[in-house]
């Protein structure tokens, strides 16, 4: 029984501490479900296109900035003004743990990024967005995949 249960908690260990990379066609699929597609006018490729120039669809990117704040999972959302951490509480416009948006479940990162969308009022929050998928066709970017 002892072993079976310290078998159990490695492997949740394990679990949480695995990056996840999502396929291009499950994240249309989850994105889809959560009502991203045409999400203030942006269609269902501008944001697996986004996803994938910001963190190759990595749910656990992260990155350091040169100012101290860092970039989480597969928005690569700033702990600056969007999530806290320990250390920076004071604007978390999203209201959560920047913890929550490098996990499997991405209804925070999802909601979170819609909130982005709305308060920037567009997508240029997302360097990699502006850079590779502003204004091109995307409609390859869901090609293949079981989305409408
Ligand atoms: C995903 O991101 C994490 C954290 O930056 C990194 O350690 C891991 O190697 C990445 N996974 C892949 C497959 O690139």
């Amino acid at each position: 029984m002892k072993a079976i249960g310290v078998l159990a908690l490695i492997g949740c260990v394990v679990t949480v501490i695995e990056s996840k990379i999502y396929s291009r066609c499950k994240l249309a699929k989850i994105f889809s479900r959560a009502g991203l597609d045409n999400y203030r006018g942006f269609s269902l490729g501008n944001w697996i296109c986004m996803a994938y120039y910001e963190s190759h669809y990595n749910t656990t990117a992260q990155t350091v900035l040169e100012d101290g704040s860092i970039d989480y999972g597969i928005f690569q959302i700033n702990s600056y003004t969007w999530c806290r951490t320990e250390k920076q509480q004071q604007k978390n416009h999203c209201h959560v743990a920047c913890s929550a948006l490098i996990t499997d479940d991405l209804t925070d990162a999802i909601i979170c990024a819609k909130k982005i969308v709305k308060e920037t009022e567009g997508m240029n929050y997302w360097q990699g967005w502006k850079k590779y998928c502003e204004g091109r066709d995307l409609s390859e970017w869901k090609k293949g995949c079981d989305v409408s």
